[in-house]
């Protein structure tokens, strides 16, 4: 931590972030450029405030584990009923669980991660015809790129692949260095949700078929990163704390780790399992569960080794045409009065993205004021969907 007080003094006078930012942006070559560069210290723009600095030193890191659910035996009844326990459980304490023994075969979920890593380690001048900031693109590259609002850059680059401006991908836009791998993953992640949007709807009580029913797969945005190692990992992180505006994530990730989950107002490592899966109850799930179940607050840090890969895939429900999100009838009573308004995907995602810094995005939507236990934003990145919904 050296050299965190120097950087610090630096921030002053001849420094002047928006023209940092948008030679980094000019560059459209990414952190991995700048690691390709050589560099030894991380320019500016990356350095946290202060004030997260000081509280990172102060801040209570957990050892508990992230719940492992393994789904093996999940057709035998008792076994299923017993799977559904240990997920209601862990989405109602942790809002995040790994999942094993879920059926995505090991060489699908390595030929995701090589053709991620491919994408991004490819020549820089072919990435560029990828680079863009533009949401109406299905397929997009790019590095930082709400860096504006959010004044510090992140140690990552991604592709982003979505349906959301045009309700579906064509395999062809999906870059051919990761078109067939991603296509396959793809594939088994939508089966996968279905299995699990089964056992959530059951984790609440409800008919097996209920979310499947609500269309909240029905959007996808897979988010696919690469965090090139960081010579001064202490100073920034790879992705700002933040809780994910969709239904649910599944995540897929290396072996290097960095995904840390808040849980009991500590940071918990969420420890990779190879070949496991990580799921995410995200934010629209609590609101759709009236609270029952917790959107968790999660980020990425960075690390002195790398490159790390991760793909997270978002289910976000339907965008166009518009329709109405609420917490379920079924699980609201007098006794259990609805927590939230009704709302629509697109404009959870504008509001969102225009938000005070201190409020979350459920916050914007509830209709009695969040106890005092909720853990609300700090002025974060708010992140992922804001990069391909808006
Ligand atoms: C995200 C996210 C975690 C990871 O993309 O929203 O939380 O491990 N990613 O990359
Ligand atoms: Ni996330």
């Amino acid at each position: 931590m050296s050299g965190t007080a120097d950087s610090q003094a630096d921030l002053t006078m001849d420094y002047d972030p928006l023209k940092e930012i948008k030679a980094f942006d000019d560059t459209k070559a990414g952190v991995k450029g700048l690691v390709d560069a050589g560099i030894v210290e991380i320019p500016k723009i990356f350095i946290r405030p202060p004030h997260e600095l000081a509280e990172e030193l102060t801040q209570g890191k957990s050892t508990l584990q992230v719940p492992v659910i393994d789904l093996s035996g999940i057709e035998i009844q008792d076994r299923r009923k017993k799977i559904v326990d240990e997920i209601r459980e862990a989405s109602e304490k942790w809002g995040f669980f790994r999942l094993i023994n879920h059926g995505v075969p090991p060489s699908v979920l390595e030929g995701m991660i090589d053709g991620i890593r491919d994408f991004h380690e490819q020549d820089a001048e072919v990435k560029k015809e990828y680079y863009s900031c533009d949401v109406g693109r299905n397929v997009r590259y790019h590095s930082n790129p709400h860096i504006n609002q959010t004044k510090t850059a992140k140690w990552r680059d991604t592709l982003n692949i979505s349906t959301l401006a045009s309700g579906h991908i064509e395999p062809e836009e999906i870059p051919a260095i990761c078109r067939k791998t991603s296509l396959e993953y793809i594939n088994h992640v939508m089966k996968l949700g279905e299995i699990i949007l089964g056992l959530l709807s059951e984790a609440l009580g409800l008919k097996p078929d209920h979310l499947k029913a609500t269309e909240c797969d029905k959007g996808q945005v897979f988010v696919c990163h690469y965090y090139p190692a960081c010579p001064q990992p202490e100073l920034t992180l790879g992705v700002a704390k933040h809780k994910d505006p969709a239904f649910l994530a599944f995540l897929l990730q290396d072996q290097i780790g960095g995904l840390q989950v808040m849980h009991n107002n500590q940071w918990a490592n969420v420890e990779p399992i190879e070949h496991g899966l990580v799921v995410s109850i995200a934010d629209f799930l609590q609101i759709l569960s009236n609270d029952k179940f917790v959107s968790a607050e999660h980020r990425v840090v960075a690390n002195k080794i790398g490159p790390r890969i991760s793909v997270a895939s978002f289910f976000t429900g339907v965008f166009e045409p518009p329709k109405m999100y609420g917490p379920i009838k079924e699980l609201i009573s007098e006794e259990n009065p609805p927590l939230y308004k009704e709302f629509l995907v697109s404009d959870y995602i504008t509001k969102l993205s225009s938000k005070p810094p201190d409020k979350s995005g459920l916050d914007l939507f509830r209709l009695v004021s969040p106890s005092s236990s909720e853990h609300l934003y700090g002025p974060s990145e708010n992140t992922i969907i804001m990069c391909t919904g808006q």
